[in-house]
């Protein structure tokens, strides 16, 4: 099988991770690309000398500009500004419509049979303006958020139930923003239903710790947002799409009436494969999530409006 080709748009922390994971894991050659002269052609240079440490055989190039990423079979966005202490994934959108805008148009001149993994905030809209810029199929736009939404919160109940977080099976829906919707009537842990081991008080403890999960890191951090979990997430995906494994993944897909759900962008359960998403997986909600994440999904359409596309 001949090695995939993967474009890297942004090669900023979220960006350079993820170059460095798809390289290390020798899961495609890489095209690493960013406006700032210098720095995608420093990292590419700085990961391709750990080959012969790491010993991966999949390489890469940096550059600044799109021609090298022609014919690509996936392209990952993450370009764009990252959130401040204080401010809210939505601050960002007017300033990253544009630079996704732009991004979108050049790639898909360039790479037409490409799949297209957002990662660049607001996640939920960015997917949208990618979906309508692109004119590409909506199952080729898919957004990275439930993935890295649902490793937090299966890590902070590890860490209450004092288990390995590998051991936790968690579902996080809705859009990546306050009104994300951690679904503990499907997540377990040790193969049992979390309802069935923490109080319900201390679930939604842990559900708000999920939702504040991204603003945690900036706090603390307070000069960029969260990357090492946020590239581990998009690279997962990357591995099902390009391995067309089928793998069911929480991710920010369109929706055309399932869950209720039309015409936005949101997090739900699909399996992804080689087409993109290959299938909606559609979970019988409790009511209270159905409700969250209805009222998750007219946010992201209100937001979606002020695009004015
Ligand atoms: C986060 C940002 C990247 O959740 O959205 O960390």
């Amino acid at each position: 099988m001949t090695t995939p080709k993967v474009t890297v748009v942004g090669a900023g922390f979220v960006g350079a991770g993820v170059a460095q994971r798809l390289l290390e894991k020798g899961l495609a050659n890489v095209v690493l690309t960013d406006i700032i002269d210098g720095m995608p052609q420093g990292k590419a240079l700085d990961m391709m000398e750990s080959a012969p440490i790491e010993g991966f055989k999949t390489t890469i190039v940096g550059t600044n500009s799109y021609e090298e990423t022609e014919n690509s079979d996936l392209v990952v966005i993450t370009a764009g500004l990252a959130r401040k202490p204080g401010m809210s994934r939505d601050d960002l959108q007017t300033k990253n419509a544009e630079i996704v805008g732009g991004i979108v148009t050049e790639v898909v001149k360039r790479s037409p049979k490409s799949i297209l993994l957002m990662v660049t905030n607001p996640l939920d809209v960015m997917c949208y303006l990618a979906y309508k810029k692109s004119g590409f199929d909506s199952r080729r736009v898919i957004g990275m958020a439930g993935v890295l939404d649902s490793a937090r919160y299966a890590y902070f109940l590890s860490l209450e139930l004092k288990i390995p977080p590998a051991r936790v099976e968690a579902v996080v829906l809705g859009g990546h923003g306050d009104l994300m919707v951690p679904a503990p009537e499907f997540t377990k842990a040790n193969g049992k239903p979390i309802t069935q081991l923490l109080s319900k008080e201390k679930i939604e403890a842990i559900n708000q710790r999920t939702r504040d999960g991204g603003a945690e890191i900036v706090n603390l951090l307070k000069t960029g947002s969260a990357y090492y979990a946020p590239s581990s997430s998009a690279v997962a995906m990357a591995e099902a799409i390009l391995k067309d494994t089928g793998r069911v993944f929480p991710c920010c897909v369109y929706l055309s009436g399932e869950y209720g759900i039309r015409d936005t962008y949101c997090g739900v359960p699909v399996r992804l494969g080689k087409q993109g998403v290959q299938e909606v997986i559609e979970l019988k909600l409790s009511p209270e999530s159905q409700d969250v994440l209805k009222r998750s999904a007219d946010h992201i359409r209100a937001q979606i409006t002020k695009l004015k596309l």
